[in-house]
């Protein structure tokens, strides 16, 4: 859903401005003002969350045909790659299926790259896909896993050819312990380590009794989604419950720039954080965090669609 920025003209704004021109709509304008060429930048385009929440219910259809969940080494995970995969080959993307053993049983990273732009910068954007084995795990973290895909068909649908290398993955087994996303940083040379300029977070973003934190740590990065949420008139706060606690973690520990963003799970909405943000204070931002409840109506609209759209910012902005 488009949310409008301060200072950003609309296609539809120009698409207006051009036909009242041309259809002499303007009394008595000339000479023609000038309309702006547009700038090499492209802007990032609006995330559609009603694609996004098409991916959740998709999510939330495996799960229940799969015992109801989605977790690691079961085959609700399997199936979720399956259609992660499916869409984004669909798309023009190049996908590796990565196979690792955890507790057992086989288990998936499923990593998009998109062809283009400089390898030597690659900006990597990533979430966890698995579950819990308790529930279906829609906002955890379906909510990061549907909206990195979204953000990836909408680099697509743009046929967007950026300056840097785009990389998207999704993890499996984050949650026993970010055994995925470790095994796929060990698994890099040090001389790929070292191509990758950022990698960007997104585990939990659609909490029904939202936050808005960015995670505090590359500046760049953090400016980067600060910057959307001010355009919003939105006020975030830093994330800061430990780097240890999702899939950014082993980058950071290898010297990568991280960042991301997250809207709460098993932490209380303060009155302060309730008067700035709405909802419900004394709860908890995702009272179904890790529970059988983690369903498609465990899921904030508003903080989904806000996320979503500053994801795809950033990966336009720090990749362009
Ligand atoms: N990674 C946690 C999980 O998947 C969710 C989580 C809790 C989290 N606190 C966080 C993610 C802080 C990022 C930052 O269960
Ligand atoms: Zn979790």
């Amino acid at each position: 859903m488009k949310l409008s920025v301060p200072g950003r003209v609309t296609p539809a704004a120009i698409i207006t401005a051009v036909t009242l021109l041309t259809t002499g709509a303007i009394s008595g304008a000339a000479p023609a003002p000038t309309i702006a060429a547009p700038t090499a930048a492209a802007a990032a385009p609006d995330i559609p969350v009603a694609n996004v929440k098409g991916h959740l219910a998709q999510l939330q259809s495996i799960a229940t045909a799969n015992g109801g969940n989605r977790a690691h080494g079961r085959t609700g995970y399997k199936a979720s790659v399956d259609y992660v995969k499916a869409k984004l080959d669909a798309a023009g993307f190049t996908t590796v299926l990565q196979q690792f053993t955890s507790s057992g049983r086989t288990g998936y990273n499923l990593i998009a790259d998109w062809p283009g732009g400089d390898t030597g910068h690659v900006v990597m954007a990533g979430s966890h896909l698995d579950s819990v084995t308790a529930g279906p795990g829609i906002n955890d973290n379906g909510s990061g896993s549907a909206a990195v895909l979204e953000t990836a068909l909408a680099v697509s649908r743009a046929q967007y050819q950026p300056t840097r290398h785009l990389r998207f993955a999704w993890w499996g087994a984050e949650e026993l312990g970010m055994v995925g996303s470790k095994y796929y940083v060990n698994s890099l040379s040090s001389a790929n380590r070292a191509k990758i300029s950022d990698y960007l977070n997104f585990d939990m973003i659609g909490s029904p009794n939202p936050g808005y934190f960015v995670y505090d740590d590359d500046p760049t990065i953090e400016k980067t989604f600060k910057d959307y949420f001010a355009g919003l008139g939105i006020a975030t706060e830093p994330e800061t419950e430990g780097d240890g606690r999702s899939d950014h973690s082993p980058f950071k520990n290898v010297g990568i720039p991280v960042g991301g963003l997250f809207s709460g799970a098993d932490y209380i909405k303060t009155a302060a954080q309730a008067a700035k943000w709405g909802g419900t204070s004394g709860q908890a931002f995702d009272r179904c965090y890790h529970a059988s409840c983690d369903t498609s109506s465990n899921i904030n609209d508003t903080a989904l669609n806000r996320n979503a759209d500053a994801l795809a910012y950033a990966v336009w902005g720090l990749s362009s």
